[in-house]
């Protein structure tokens, strides 16, 4: 930081920050001021190497112009229109592409405004299909341990991590969860899909609800095809499959929660594709936009939606759902804009041509200080670090926020260090965030109790905290 030019901070008052531990914030500010190509900007005029593509939803890079562009004249053209009961040609149109992006046959899409909306979406669907083809019965609802899907009552129901469950009641009834298929004991530092135990651990699933539910009063099984919030989890071979199996036997609908998976992230455009596994539901955000206006979709078999079609009675609302700014005209513009880039681009095949190099990157960090395994599929990557007694999550978040020091960004979710950059990475700035963050971890681990102790690090900015409160 220039000492000549001092940083002007904001008021740090009002905003109550979400998912972050707001009173650290406040001692030690990281902010942003600009972001273009696969940098940010900090407030101090540093250049940030994104390591997560922002929160996993900027796959194309920052700063597209392509996409600044539609939204801009989207806004001076037709800022918005009523979603319910009238629309607009651009909502059509976005549907559209959504669909031709989407796994052949899922071409019904349903706009939210979130991956925690397209989730609940999904469930609600799922339960409202069952209903309109005459199965009220069948309304018990399936997630995974570890599974995110986003923070909604219906997303924290299903999802399967505690710490977003536990302050919040008792959240939805008929709710039940498989047991995530993370096994370290046996799978440490597997390079991509591990190879065994895929369908023994998928049949775990037909024996949980033949034994304690009966399949036929489960609508649905909902499943990231990567478990990316909780800590880059990859099924094993066969998993994915086995379940869809099951799920088709048993007349369950799967759901696909492809909001980090989505668009390009394994190397192909969703999970779905890359596992060959089609699902009856997917829901996706994020990628959908590049991250710029916030949408979601949620995209249905046509059996579904015709089921709705078709058997709700005449003239009545087939779903009564929806928000006001569903494919709202910015958001259809930005989605559109962003899927031109893909297909300029063929971001995915990008993905897919780096993931070999990506992977060798993550993996040289093997045998360094405090960690225990390494997962990698496409271009994302998961280091988990030991925990240490009475300190879980301390190694992870300095290791974050020295990384943070030495220009990288990298995303921290307990013990775990995810990287998931823009498909927009180069070779050279691949090397450049595992180096650091393989300096970072040397330097944590090597200081000891100091190492772990988050005040040691971005002393500028707690400089400028400070004078902030004088
Ligand atoms: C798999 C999955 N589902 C849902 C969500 C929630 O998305 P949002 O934060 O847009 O509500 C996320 C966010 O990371 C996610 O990873």
């Amino acid at each position: 930081m220039s000492q000549s030019s001092p940083i002007k901070l904001p008021n740090m008052s009002n905003y109550w920050m979400p998912f972050t531990a707001n009173r650290q914030f406040r001692s030690m500010p990281r902010l942003f001021k600009a972001a273009k190509g696969n940098y940010f900007t900090s407030i101090d005029d540093r250049q940030i190497l994104d390591g997560t593509a922002g929160l996993w939803c900027v796959p194309a890079g920052h700063g597209r112009t392509e996409i600044a562009t539609a939204v801009g004249n989207q806004l001076l053209t037709l800022d918005y229109a009523p979603a319910f009961q009238s629309s607009h040609p651009l909502a059509f149109e976005a549907a559209e592409r959504v669909a031709a992006y989407m796994p052949e046959g899922l071409d019904r899409i349903f706009f939210t405004n979130s991956g925690s909306e397209s989730a609940d979406t999904a469930l609600k669907i799922a339960l409202a299909y069952h209903r309109v083809c005459g199965n009220p019965l069948r309304n018990k609802l399936i997630g995974r341990e570890r599974g995110y899907h986003g923070v909604n009552f219906g997303g924290i129901a299903v999802g399967g991590i505690a710490g977003n469950r536990k302050a919040f009641g008792n959240g939805l009834a008929g709710v039940d969860h498989i047991r995530n298929p993370l096994d370290i004991a046996k799978n440490a530092f597997t390079k991509g899909v591990p190879a065994d135990g895929g369908v023994a651990l998928a049949n775990e699933f037909e024996q949980r609800i033949l034994t304690l539910h009966d399949p036929s009063t489960i609508a649905a099984l909902i499943v990231e095809p990567m478990q990316g919030s909780a800590g880059v989890v990859v099924p094993p071979a066969g998993y994915l499959k086995r379940l869809r199996e099951i799920c088709t036997q048993y007349g369950i609908l799967l759901i696909f929660d492809e909001v980090i998976t989505g668009f390009g992230r394994l190397g192909t455009k969703f999970g779905a594709d890359y596992f060959d596994v089609i699902p009856d539901i997917i829901t996706c955000a994020k990628g959908l936009t590049n991250g710029v206006v916030p949408m979601g979709a949620v995209a249905v078999k046509r059996e579904i939606y015709d089921a709705f079609m078709e058997k709700s009675p005449a003239g009545a609302i087939e779903l009564p759902h929806g928000y006001t700014y569903s494919a709202i005209p910015i958001a259809c513009a930005a989605a559109i804009a962003t899927l031109n880039i893909f297909a300029a681009e063929r971001l995915e095949d990008r993905a897919a041509g780096l993931s070999a190099y990506f992977e060798q990157a993550a993996h040289s960090l093997k045998g360094l200080p405090m960690v225990k395994d390494i997962r990698n599929i496409g271009l994302v990557a998961g280091i988990e670090f030991e925990v240490i007694a009475g300190k879980a999550g301390a190694m992870a978040f300095a290791t974050y926020l020295k990384c943070f020091e030495m220009g990288i960004h990298v995303r921290f979710t307990g013990d775990i260090i995810a990287i998931s950059p823009p498909l927009t990475i180069e070779k050279h700035e691949i090397d450049r965030i595992f180096n650091t963050l393989a300096d970072a971890i040397k330097s944590v681990a090597a200081a000891g109790e100091v190492g772990l102790d988050a005040s040691n690090y971005l002393k500028n900015e707690q400089v400028w905290a400070m004078q902030q409160s004088l």
